[in-house]
């Protein structure tokens, strides 16, 4: 049997990794804290450790898991800047999920869309005290209006299509443009000026941290959306709090916020929120909050399940390649993940 500390798990976790694991000799340890300096020891005796997006797999922690023999982490997520993956380099090998359903996320970013600018999250609490008034929830087409998609992977190009359907205008910014898809890639500068809506589709980088600033905010139409359902990393949410008071920007869907960590995917509806800057945003009519539900369908869970299982056991049972791992060997994982067709190390 191959020992997984399966660390900030949830109820919903456990069926389909139970479904996929156990009949291949995959057996779980199932802790509900997340994983950090001090809950490191939990994993003793583990070869690998199964982790999430609020998991903090930095420095310290690497050299303990290193220390108690553990192989590999074993991300259930896309994104990982959530763990240092350059101190992994040499002791311990990295493993994430790509795509387990790009459909679940992108269909959440139009679905959030919707409901801002058509006040469904209004109208639903209206209806149900039996208010029938409509006053206060006009919204607008989104046919012939521009939105501006700045990531144009698997899930960016998704949502490109999702947008289309609705006949809007799409412009879009890539570090790495693809040549698929027919695709209008403009500056970034350019798709802030001229879009009425902004979806961030990108990874968590030193170079996307904040792209949503003050500076960005001053470069966009007024009235404009936003949405991000990538990483909170990506927009400095005081600036966008500033840009919402100062009727600058018309609404905002947040599946993710950059301080999430201790809050997201809990029950505080009986505490006080600690944080002011999160609880502004929330009391804010035009801003609708989901706590990184996104990737959460059926569909995804199950590919979760099984693309985590398969990565698993592709390192113990395999020679060579090791499914969907994370290369750092020369810093650029992106590329290096591309052209590389051997272990990291
Ligand atoms: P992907 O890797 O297929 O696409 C990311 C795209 O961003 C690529 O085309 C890449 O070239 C581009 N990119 C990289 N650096 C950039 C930069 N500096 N500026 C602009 N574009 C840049 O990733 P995928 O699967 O489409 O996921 C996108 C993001 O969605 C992930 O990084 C993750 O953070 C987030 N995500 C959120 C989920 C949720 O539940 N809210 C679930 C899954 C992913």
């Amino acid at each position: 049997m191959i020992k997984v500390a399966f660390y900030d798990t949830k109820p919903y976790d456990i069926p389909s990794f139970e479904k996929y694991g156990k009949m291949r000799g995959v057996a779980y340890k199932f802790l509900e804290t997340k994983l950090n300096e001090d809950t490191a020891e939990l994993a003793r005796g583990c070869e690998v450790v199964c982790v999430f997006v609020n998991d903090d797999v930095n420095k310290a922690v690497i050299e303990k898991l290193y220390g108690m023999g553990v192989k590999l982490i074993a991300l259930r997520s896309a994104g990982y800047n959530n763990v240092d993956v350059k101190a992994c380099f040499g002791k311990i090998h990295v493993v994430h999920v790509p795509a387990y359903s790009p459909y679940s996320v992108a269909e959440h970013a139009m679905a959030l869309l919707l409901t801002s600018v058509r006040r469904i999250h209004k109208a639903y609490n209206r209806t149900r005290e039996f208010n029938f008034s409509l006053n206060g929830l006009t919204g607008f087409d989104l046919h012939g209006k521009t939105v501006g998609v700045v990531g144009t992977g698997r899930i960016g190009k998704i949502f490109i299509d999702i947008c289309r359907g609705f006949g809007m205008n799409v412009l879009a910014y890539d570090r790495f443009p693809s040549a698929e898809g027919d695709i209008k890639y403009v500056p970034l500068d350019e798709l802030f000026s001229e879009s009425d809506v902004i979806s961030l589709h990108c990874p968590l980088t030193a170079e996307t941290k904040h792209m949503i600033n003050a500076e960005s905010i001053k470069k966009m139409k007024k009235g404009v959306v936003i949405v991000n359902t990538s990483r909170g990393g990506l927009v400095d949410a005081e600036a966008l709090l500033e840009g919402i008071k100062d009727r600058k920007i018309g609404a905002a869907c947040l599946d993710v916020y950059e301080e999430e960590a201790d809050i997201f995917f809990e029950d505080l509806s009986g505490h006080i929120l600690n944080d002011d800057l999160l609880s502004r945003l929330i009391s804010m009519p035009n801003v609708i909050v989901t706590s990184h539900q996104a990737f959460l369908t059926d569909d995804a869970l199950n590919n979760i399940a099984d693309t985590t299982v398969n990565n698993i056991l592709s390192y113990f049972e395999k020679d060579g390649i090791c499914d969907n791992e994370l290369c750092y060997r020369c810093g650029n994982i992106e590329q290096c993940k591309k052209e590389r067709n051997e272990r990291c190390f």
